[in-house]
């Protein structure tokens, strides 16, 4: 993994990019201060980046899991290309397993098997590749479509929440959340955006804040606690949110604080809206119990900046995604339309509509 410039650098968010064969990840533990790029040449770079949250959020983490499979894949036929099916076996379950929550990189380690099972004979790099290319091409092209689909819902001058980051930087482009928002916004829709700053790991505030502030979408930061007191005084109508993985039954992971903010909105008048690219629907999932929540360290919460805040021999529990039922969800929106009031039957629906 070498922090360095790419060699075209550009001016929109682009998270994830395959240049000069390699992939350059836009290093999100670093914004807003610092816009730096980290070129991976191998898969175990790759595995580290999604690892660390160099690149973070559900169909990032897919696109760059889908190119790692193509790095593993050079590294498996250069060492031996009679058994490069049996050699990159090690690295396909690193890959599959970098992080456990958001699906999206399961279901693309699955697309780029599929291709993988379909080389007859030799280098099976520039099929791969092109699997790759196309499933990144797809998630910015979901984007767009919920964006519309989503902001259709949004009545002038509403006062929107989001959570985490669901924008450009946790995506091809665009966003799941931010891509709504961003839609809404151009429609002319939006009064203004209020950004939970989203601890520990602050992607409310370091990367959605970013985000939206740089396209002049009016934005403000509110601490996590504050939310319930801003739906009841500041006439919050939606809160939208992206997903890590959606369960057959309609229930919803999501970053950390998701659920507490679903019960808020209902508890004020707010509607939930979901919005998830069909990468992040897991039908394999009966419901919310059966995914996998992701712990993280405790000095995520202990320490700020390096500096300990916490007092000497306290530890924290730190899990950072959580599921909200789908009875709290008013709208789901994905790339192949709407779903209202989500259940299982709905779903359903829409996997056959698949
Ligand atoms: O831990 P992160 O930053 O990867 O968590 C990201 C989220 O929870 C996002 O809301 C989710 O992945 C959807 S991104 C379109």
């Amino acid at each position: 993994m070498n922090p360095a410039s790419p060699s075209n650098p550009r001016t929109h968010v682009e998270p994830v990019a395959w240049r000069d064969g390699a992939l350059w990840l836009f290093d999100q533990r670093l914004l807003p201060a610092v816009e730096r790029h980290v070129e991976c040449t191998t898969s175990a770079a790759v595995v580290e980046a999604i690892g660390t949250m160099v690149v973070r959020g559900a169909p990032a983490i897919g696109i760059a899991g889908a190119y790692a499979m193509v790095l593993a894949a050079r590294e498996a036929w250069q060492r031996d290309g009679t058994r490069w099916r049996e050699i990159w076996q090690a690295d396909v379950t690193a890959i599959r397993e970098a992080r456990p929550t958001a699906v999206n990189l399961a279901w693309a380690v699955a697309r780029m098997l599929e291709t993988a099972a379909g080389v007859a004979t030799g280098d099976p790099e520039p099929a791969l590749l092109a699997r790759a290319q196309a499933l990144h091409a797809d998630d910015l092209a979901a984007n767009h479509r919920m964006g519309r689909l989503g902001a259709a819902l949004i009545a002038p001058a509403s006062v929107i929440m989001t959570h985490c980051n669901a924008g450009a930087l946790a995506t091809a482009g665009h966003g799941t959340a931010l891509g709504v928002i961003r839609d809404a916004h151009a429609a002319g829709c939006v009064r203004e955006v209020f950004a939970t700053e989203t601890r520990p790991w602050l992607q409310g505030a370091r990367l959605t804040a970013w985000e939206l502030a740089r396209e002049g979408i009016p934005v403000r930061l509110v601490t996590d606690g504050a939310a319930a007191h801003v739906m009841r005084t500041q006439g919050v109508s939606w809160v939208i949110v992206g997903a890590d993985r959606v369960a057959a039954n309609g229930d919803v992971a999501n970053k950390i604080g998701t659920y507490a903010l679903a019960i808020a909105a209902r508890a004020h008048g707010a509607r939930m809206m979901v919005v998830a690219p069909l990468s992040t629907f897991d039908p394999a999932t009966p419901d919310g119990d059966a995914i996998h929540i992701e712990e993280r360290t405790a000095e995520e919460v202990t320490m700020i900046g390096g500096q300990r805040h916490a007092p000497p021999g306290v530890g924290a529990y730190n899990p950072v995604f959580d599921v909200t039922p789908a009875h709290l969800i008013d709208v789901l929106v994905t790339e192949a339309g709407i779903i209202e009031r989500p259940d299982r039957a709905r779903l359903a629906m829409l996997a056959t509509g698949r």
